[in-house]
């Protein structure tokens, strides 16, 4: 793989760049590592109708399958901060919207990703299936 836990760090950090949030101001960036060495990223995006808001994984998943993109995806790296304070305080952690995005494309390629949440002063590493426990997925609908 050409990736690794640093350069997807920093991909989710680049990516935050992109964030489109002007009512939070929290930007947030995710950068998703699949096997062949490929890395798909995603900014969060926000709306005025504030509950449409799309979360940086989740547009990351848009993008990769609406690309037709597919593959084993091995790891997910978020980082989020208001601007200028990207990576401060605690780890950030996928939403409940967006461990279930994340576990889709996990189930469509066979693994379980590793999942690093920046933080200030500590990258929790977390498997997909301990922050979301049985999984609903599309073999429920086989
Ligand atoms: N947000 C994400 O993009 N990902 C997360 O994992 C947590 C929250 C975004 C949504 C919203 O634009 C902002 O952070 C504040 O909630």
């Amino acid at each position: 793989m050409s990736w690794t836990k640093d350069s997807l760090i920093q991909a989710a950090r680049e990516a935050a760049a992109g964030a489109y949030a002007p009512y939070s101001q929290y930007h947030v960036g995710a950068a998703l590592g699949f096997a062949d060495g490929s890395v798909v990223t995603g900014a969060n995006v926000e709306n005025a109708s504030y509950g449409l808001t799309l979360c940086a994984e989740t547009v990351a998943v848009g993008k990769l399958l609406s690309d037709g993109l597919r593959g084993q995806l091995e790891a997910v790296a978020v980082i989020g901060g208001k601007a200028g304070q990207l990576g401060s305080g605690a780890p950030v952690s996928p939403c409940g919207r967006c461990r279930q995005m994340l576990s889709e494309v996990a189930q469509l390629g066979g693994t379980d990703p590793t999942v690093w949440c920046v933080g200030e002063v500590e990258v929790l590493e977390i498997l997909l299936s301990a922050l979301l426990p049985h999984a609903f997925g599309p073999a429920n609908l086989a």
